[in-house]
């Protein structure tokens, strides 16, 4: 008889995500940027957040990185509601946010708009990315 490896088979999903937006709203002055923003990040999940120009993308990852505040709806870190209110909070929260910067994916054809967001408390490679 064999016996497989545990690494064979595909990793539980995680009863909580790691990061998840609740409900989240956000607007500047007559602009909404974000409404009823539902999002759910689990451990060794790679997501693209794609949307046309003006659709909330950065406002969402700066949301992310503690640069904006919502104005309703929640931010959950591990299942605890939390108040990212400067980009240390986000870093002490364990996530970091990394923008435009060309030389780190050189692969990239519209390297000069990237923008990354990305936990590094992951286990096996958690992270968003957002352009
Ligand atoms: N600091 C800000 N002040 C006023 N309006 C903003 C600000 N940031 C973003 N917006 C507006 O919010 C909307 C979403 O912008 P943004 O998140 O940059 O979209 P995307 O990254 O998807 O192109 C746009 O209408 C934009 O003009
Ligand atoms: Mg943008």
């Amino acid at each position: 008889m064999t016996q497989s490896a545990a690494s064979d088979f595909p990793t539980p999903m995680p009863a909580q995500p790691v990061v998840e937006l609740r409900d989240v709203t956000k607007q500047f002055g007559a602009v909404q940027a974000l409404r009823g923003v539902h999002l759910a990040l689990y451990p060794g999940e790679v997501h693209a957040l794609v949307g046309e120009n003006g659709a909330g993308k950065s406002t969402l990852v700066k949301m992310l990185g503690g640069i904006h505040q919502p104005d309703t709806g929640a931010i959950l870190i591990n299942g605890q509601e939390t108040t990212l209110g400067s980009p240390l909070a986000a870093r002490a929260a364990g996530i970091a946010v990394i923008q435009q910067h060309p030389l780190l994916f050189r692969t990239s054809t519209s390297p000069r708009t990237s923008t990354w967001a990305g936990s590094r408390r992951r286990a096996s490679g958690g992270s968003t990315g957002a352009k």
